[in-house]
């Protein structure tokens, strides 16, 4: 088994001006980075391993502000999010939809990062499993599990104080692989991850690598945490 992944979802943050001097100091081939979508090309020319952080689920057509998985392949995007719980929440994706971006990103041999996790009130109300079965039950209808990453991300813990603490990331993560009965498929896990538990998280047997937000925005951070894998 290979280095653990990181994966760095600028979201809509860091402009063009800020790009070379982030990859003239943070390089690894276990990191790949989803900058905002218009900087693909740039970061593609580079040979930054990079990903898209949505892909629509058509091919192409009268689609204003969407962009394909054909057109992220292209550029030389490797990878895209699917479901990120933003998405799921601002823009409503569900699973009908999810299923058809996967679709389309895999006929275009782009390998799918399918995000899950529990809302605050499902954690509170002890309702995660049935809440990660119900997002899980589309996979079946995948037949290229080879390009399926999935990265557990408690809302809660999405943009928050605090991580979710191992415990329950173990817990949650064996609670995934007993669901999807797939060992080949690697389990992320994302929300609130920075220097002071990347390593932690990093030494799990059940965790498969990290999905970091905003502490990939700062070089010294994400260096650290590359640093931990
Ligand atoms: P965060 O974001 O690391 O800032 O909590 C993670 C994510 O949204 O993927």
């Amino acid at each position: 088994m290979g280095r653990k992944l990181v994966l760095a979802n600028w979201k809509m943050n860091i402009p063009l001006c800020g790009i070379d001097a982030y990859t003239n100091s943070v390089t690894a081939e276990h990191l790949i980075i989803f900058p905002p979508a218009p900087y693909l090309t740039y970061l593609t020319a580079k040979g930054v391993k990079t990903g898209i952080q949505c892909i629509s689920k058509s091919t192409s057509g009268s689609y204003t502000g969407e962009t394909s998985a054909q057109i992220a392949a292209e550029v030389g995007c490797e990878y895209t999010l699917i479901g990120h719980s933003e998405r799921r929440l601002n823009w409503q994706e569900d699973n009908s939809q999810l299923l058809q971006q996967c679709l389309r990103a895999h006929e275009q041999q782009l390998t799918t990062i399918i995000c899950i996790g529990e809302t605050a009130d499902d954690h509170r109300s002890h309702n995660t499993k049935t809440a990660i079965e119900q997002q899980l039950a589309f996979l079946p209808q995948l037949s290229d599990s080879s390009r399926i990453i999935i990265a557990y991300e408690p809302v809660w813990a999405i943009g928050a104080k605090q991580a979710a603490s191992l415990e329950i990331v173990n817990h949650i993560h064996q609670l995934i692989k007993n669901i999807i009965k797939n060992d080949s498929i690697k389990i992320l896990y994302g929300g609130s991850v920075d220097t002071n538990n990347a390593g932690v998280f990093l030494a799990s047997d059940y965790i498969d690598g990290l999905l970091v937000g905003r502490a990939s925005l700062d070089v010294d951070s994400i260096n650290e945490i590359l640093s931990s894998c």
